[in-house]
């Protein structure tokens, strides 16, 4: 057993139970209403939001063991977390519909209290984004002024992505990974790899005794998939609610989000799909 935390005993020394264990009375403070009077669904609002916080920082934890099971390519540990990363991410899916239960009316009610607070600047989010290989810098620009925020950001842009490191422990097996690939710039944007496209498909078509490769890649995939099931739903969310206006954070609304559409963390494993039934049916 690990030495108890200077926090654990201090705990001791009060009393130890389910409230003081997880900060439950701070917990519940926390949502503060800025209508007035009160609107009765901004506290659901608020409540749906927070929770997603909470996931998102869950799944940064899990992202960052993640990175080091990886580095040292130990992929029966890796596999394990990326099911816990799917879990979750199913769970956010469901929870975003949660939303359709708050009509435009009602939404209009508080809306105008919380601008211009919006989803551009929830840091978790960015950062799981980054952690998983997507590199804009452009969305840094909402943090201007955060120290703290941007230098996670920055932190999370010149390290290595998911898929960097998931590459780079398949070379390390010896899969014949592209060398431009393990030796880019990692701050910069992932652009597919046509060559790497065929490496992959190759593990598909012959894995041989090595099947976890392919369990490893669809379990990134699975990852990928349920993000974008993320963005999908919440544009059908945000659709329902505040139609096709401007966002509270001054996007066009529905259209940006719809550009965000078809950002993949791991393009050559969705484009490798095509590859297969293209030489399928070409007979090549
Ligand atoms: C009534 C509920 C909601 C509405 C109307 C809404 C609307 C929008 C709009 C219009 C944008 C585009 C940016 C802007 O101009 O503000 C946006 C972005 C975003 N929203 Fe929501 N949203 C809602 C709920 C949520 C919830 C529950 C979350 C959970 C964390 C969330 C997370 C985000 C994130 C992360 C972005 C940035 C997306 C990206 O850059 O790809 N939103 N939202």
């Amino acid at each position: 057993m690990p030495e108890p935390s200077a926090e654990y005993q201090n705990l001791r020394l009060e009393e130890l139970n389910y409230n003081s264990y997880l900060r439950v009375p701070e917990l519940l403070s926390l949502q503060r209403q800025l209508s007035d009077p009160p609107h009765h669904d901004e506290m659901f609002f608020i409540v749906i939001h927070q929770s997603f916080e909470l996931w998102f920082k869950e799944v940064l934890h899990e992202t960052d063991l993640l990175l080091v099971c990886l580095r040292e390519g130990s992929i029966s540990r890796v596999l394990k977390i990326l099911k816990r990363v799917q879990g979750i991410l199913e769970c956010l899916v469901r929870q975003i519909r949660l939303l359709e239960t708050l009509t435009p009316v009602e939404f209009a009610g508080f809306r105008d209290r919380l601008k211009p607070a919006s989803g551009f600047q929830s840091v978790q989010f960015r950062e799981i984004e980054y952690a998983y290989g997507l590199r804009e810098d452009f969305f840094l620009r909402f943090f201007a002024g955060d120290e703290a925020a941007t230098a996670r950001l920055r932190r999370r842009l010149q390290e290595p992505s998911v898929w960097d490191e998931a590459l780079r422990c398949l070379a390390r097996e010896g899969v014949p990974v592209p060398a431009r690939v393990l030796e880019r710039d990692v701050s910069r944007p992932h652009l597919l790899d046509e060559e790497l496209v065929a490496v992959l498909q190759d593990l598909y078509e012959d894995p041989g005794t090595e099947y976890h490769r392919v369990l490893l890649l669809e379990a990134l995939l699975d990852v990928d998939s349920l993000f974008s099931q993320w963005r999908a739903v919440h544009i059908l969310m945000v659709s329902r609610t505040i139609g096709g206006v401007r966002g509270t954070g001054g996007s066009s609304g529905r259209e940006f989000l719809e550009s965000r559409l078809p950002h993949r963390f791991f393009p050559e494993l969705w484009e490798l799909r095509s590859r297969v039934q293209q030489e399928r049916e070409t007979g090549a």
